[in-house]
């Protein structure tokens, strides 16, 4: 498997085996699969995985990107997945999300 260039972490919520906070509640595996599909896409070299819970409930539905180190909350959708991955593309962020 190629390295990727990118690693994206959505949180699902999981504190030891259990799925229980904000960001399931707020449907962030659904952010998942939509995810996958927009970096085909896009042709971006990047992975996707679920999280545990990334303590950053509040701001919810969270995610990071590494190598960056870029933290954003409140992706409730679609739109913000293209905007976040706009910027992904362009090399910038998207400061609307940033969480950190
Ligand atoms: S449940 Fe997602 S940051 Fe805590």
């Amino acid at each position: 498997m190629e390295k990727p260039d990118y690693h994206i972490f959505v949180c699902c919520s999981f504190r030891g085996t259990e799925a229980k906070g904000k960001c399931l509640r707020k449907e962030s595996p659904n952010l998942i699969p939509y995810l996958q599909e927009e970096l085909v896409d896009r042709g971006l070299n990047a992975m996707v995985a679920s999280s545990g819970c990334l303590n950053r409930c509040d701001d919810g539905p969270a995610m990071v990107i590494y190598p960056q180190g870029i933290w954003y909350g409140n992706i409730n959708g679609e739109a913000e997945v293209d905007e976040i991955l706009d910027a992904l593309e362009e090399g910038v962020v998207a400061e609307k999300y940033l969480i950190t």
